[in-house]
């Protein structure tokens, strides 16, 4: 098949091109560079910036001059704290960019679409495992545009939208060298960054309703993510229904302590991490349940926190 994905040039988007090339689909990324790297990437790139206000004509031109199966739609901004800071560039990039390229697919009759969401549209929930149609609550800018893109995705399918919305848990790892995540905006990179500028990593809150104390949360393989996506992308060519959303996680969790002790192990440095501070909008657990993305897509994660933490280290 051919995939037109966008954010193709970031972290997970691209682990997706890899995995899609790997199982033989023909990939083109459309990006803007803002975050994501040339480097990263051997397929042919689109430079486009999708929240400009002639993003959707160009992207119009593009689709409109060559077929495309599937779209994959990772291009957007990450970061909850500065989703905070400025919300407005959030509105218009990631709510923005998906309208645009929304517009674009309508105009020139492209169907197939696989959204990347995130376990952030479920806010804090309160349940041992989440599940796709329990409440969505965001906390923060952020998750409130990947929810409302969810909606847009939805909506889509009036005018014959076939969408899938993937709901991704906390997503570490590095699947080749070239790929890690320089935003390091989550535990496993930052507390590798801090490791390995001699700082100590730090717990925020021991005092959490948990076993250890410490907040848990669902790890899941970026190269098990990008899997996901390209039988996202099957399941779009086969199934019946329109429209649907699944969590994209291990459906197990581990806390923050088990993560560092892992982390102790694959760098083999003792350190005794610094017990800070709780952080305001930490949940004490956000696990998926992943019964929904097993029995559809027959998706399940093969690696897990050992594989993970050793990725992000040894990559
Ligand atoms: N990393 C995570 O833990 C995580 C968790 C849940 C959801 N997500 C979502 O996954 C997607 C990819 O995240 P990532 O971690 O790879 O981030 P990333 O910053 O590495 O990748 C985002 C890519 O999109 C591009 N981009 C951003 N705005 C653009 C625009 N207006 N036009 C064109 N390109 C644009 C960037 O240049 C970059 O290549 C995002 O939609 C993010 O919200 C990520």
């Amino acid at each position: 098949m051919k995939l037109l994905v966008t954010g193709g040039a970031g972290y997970i988007g691209s682990h997706v091109v890899l995995e899609a090339e790997r199982a033989g689909h023909e990939c083109v990324v459309v990006d803007n560079l803002s975050t994501g790297l040339e480097s990263r990437i051997n397929c042919r790139l689109e430079k486009i910036d999708m929240a400009s206000s002639d993003a959707a004509e160009k992207l119009s031109g593009l689709l409109a001059s060559e077929k495309f199966d599937s779209v994959i739609h990772l291009a957007a901004r990450k970061q909850v704290g500065e989703s905070v800071e400025m919300p407005e560039r959030y509105y218009l990039d990631n709510i923005g960019g998906l309208a645009n390229l929304l517009l674009a697919m309508r105009e020139t009759g492209h169907q197939s679409l696989v959204f990347s969401s995130s376990a952030a549209t479920y806010g804090m929930p309160d349940t041992d495992q989440v599940m796709e149609d329990g409440p969505t609550k965001p906390i923060n800018p952020y998750g409130e545009t990947k929810l409302i893109g969810e909606w847009m995705v939805r909506n889509a399918a009036r005018w014959g939208l076939r969408g899938v919305n993937l709901r991704y848990f906390n997503v570490a790892g590095t699947g080749q060298p070239g790929l890690a995540d320089t935003a390091a905006l989550n535990l496993i990179p930052i507390a590798i960054g801090q490791l390995r500028s001699g700082k100590t990593p730090v717990i925020f809150g021991t005092d959490y309703p948990t076993a250890d104390g410490s907040c848990i949360r669902d790890y899941v393989h970026v190269g098990d993510l990008a899997r996901a996506h390209v039988m996202a992308v099957d399941y779009l060519e086969r199934a019946e229904r329109k429209f649907d959303t699944f969590n994209v996680g291990t459906g197990s969790g581990a806390s923050v302590i088990e993560v560092l002790d892992e982390l102790k192990r694959v760098s083999g440095s003792d350190f005794k991490p610094i017990i800070g501070e709780r952080r305001a909008g930490d949940p004490p657990r956000l696990v998926a349940n992943v019964e929904r993305i097993e029995k559809e897509l027959g998706f399940r994660a093969e690696f897990g926190l050992a594989e993970i933490v050793e990725s992000a280290w040894n990559l």
